[in-house]
């Protein structure tokens, strides 16, 4: 993984400071920053390294702060700020990485100079030779802090966790903490998942099969896309474990009219496709940018779908007074079901946030009713595993919603090691 940079390449622990900085201090989204700073600047192995550096940081931020504030008496503060993320560079190679400590040291140091802060470079050296001297006692230090700080979570999703799963919250933070499995869905118009597998295993690549979901493969070590045999003509697509569930549960027929509401990038349009490609699908989303990606998706997978930018708090904008026999709400939420998938959601997010997104899911739920037929079906999805945006979101709309009734009990995946992501379904009818 260490490589010795050449005089002119992007210093790459230089970027990882930088990114890392803009995330927690300017509230960005690290996959967009990570996007705009490596993906034609950067050789895969270099970015395979800021990514890793970055999204472990994200994971073990107060971890990681807790041995700077331990070994600095001042907050590095103002344009020196960066230098804070640059320390956390350090300690996160040190520990978690299998560079050298002393080479990762030293490439540490350098990009003191990339960030324009030379000045300071004895700084640094100082402090992550320090670490090296004092990492052990560090270590046992912390683990003898508090659980909130130990489960490397914000306090208010600790409470909030707390609260829903009194026994689980334990396992559902370290799931979080974790690196999330790579999930792959076989495309059954291009083969049966068991013959995939075999094309697979002849790459030598070796997956595993799910035993609820028909589509589902895991693949025992993540591999880029493009060592998946015939990815680009739609075989499959990367999807997690949980998120094929919604497909199966919307169940679509060909010749239905269909609306996949909250649509970008896709997985789910596609997903819907492939097991009623006849159906006459509508989907939408808010956001410009993540709807060509759905369009992306479809002519990758030569699939068929009228693909529009909407609110879903003002269907009549563009929904031209159709009515639909299944539509799927995948709810804009908190995304705490994905945290490993994320992990700069901890930081993002606030709790005042989630009475907001409650709000929001309920209005597009109420508005959207309106557009499903008489005896038509909804699926009421999040990738999230609080109660306030799921199960007590459903409530609320049966006791105000008379011509609903839920069918099935609701689905509450919680994130684990090997598993799917955690997510939300509900089922609803209409009397
Ligand atoms: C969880 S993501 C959807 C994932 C997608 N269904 C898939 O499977 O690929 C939620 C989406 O909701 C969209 N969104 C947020 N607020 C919205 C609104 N008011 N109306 C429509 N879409 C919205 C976001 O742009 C985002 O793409």
């Amino acid at each position: 993984m260490n490589k010795i940079a050449s005089k002119n390449a992007p210093n790459l622990r230089a970027i990882s400071a930088e990114v890392t900085f803009q995330v927690i201090e300017q509230g960005q989204s690290l996959s967009a920053l990570l996007l705009k700073r490596t993906s034609s600047k950067l050789d895969d192995r270099d970015r395979a390294l800021v990514q890793e550096i970055c999204f472990g940081i994200m994971r073990r931020l107060p971890e990681l702060n807790f041995y700077l504030q331990t070994l600095m008496s001042k907050v590095l503060t103002g344009k020196n700020r960066v230098l804070h993320y640059l320390l956390l560079v350090g300690i996160y190679q040190i520990l978690y990485t299998r560079i050298k400590p002393h080479a990762a040291v030293s490439e540490t140091v350098d990009a003191v100079n990339s960030l324009k802060k030379s000045n300071l470079k004895g700084l640094v050296n100082g402090v992550l030779r320090e670490f090296l001297r004092q990492q052990v006692p560090l270590k046992e230090q912390f683990s003898q802090q508090s659980e909130a700080l130990q489960s490397l979570h914000p306090s208010w999703l600790v409470n909030r966790l707390k609260q829903a799963y009194p026994e689980s919250r334990l396992a559902i933070m370290n799931a979080n903490n974790q690196k999330p499995p790579m999930w792959i869905r076989v495309n059954q118009n291009y083969a049966l998942t068991t013959e995939y597998q075999r094309l697979l295993a002849e790459q030598n690549i070796q997956s595993e099969i799910d035993k609820n979901v028909l589509s589902a493969l895991r693949i025992v070590t993540p591999v880029n896309v493009n060592r998946l045999v015939g990815f680009d003509n739609g075989s499959v697509t990367v999807q997690d474990l949980s998120a094929q569930y919604a497909a199966y549960l919307l169940a679509p027929q060909n010749g239905e009219q269909i609306l996949d509401l909250c649509a970008a990038p896709g997985g789910k349009t596609t997903h819907i496709l492939e097991i009623a490609p006849k159906a006459d699908l509508l989907a939408v989303d808010i956001d410009p940018e993540r709807v060509k990606r759905i369009r992306e998706n479809l002519t990758r997978l030569n699939l068929h779908a009228e693909v529009k930018v909407g609110d879903g708090l003002t269907p009549e904008a563009w929904c031209s007074g159709r009515q639909f026999d299944r539509i799927l709400l995948d709810a804009p939420c908190s995304a705490t079901g994905v945290i490993r998938r994320h992990p700069d959601i901890k930081w993002l997010r606030k709790d005042s946030d989630i009475p907001q997104l409650v709000s929001l899911q309920q209005a597009i739920l109420n508005n959207i009713w309106g557009y499903l037929k008489q005896g038509g079906t909804l699926v009421y999805a999040t990738c999230s595993i609080l109660p306030d945006e799921n199960q007590q979101q459903i409530t609320q709309f049966l006791q105000t919603h008379t011509d609903a009734e839920q069918q099935g009990e609701s689905k509450q995946f919680l994130p684990s090691a090997e598993s799917g992501d955690g997510f939300f379904y509900a089922v609803l009818k209409k009397r």
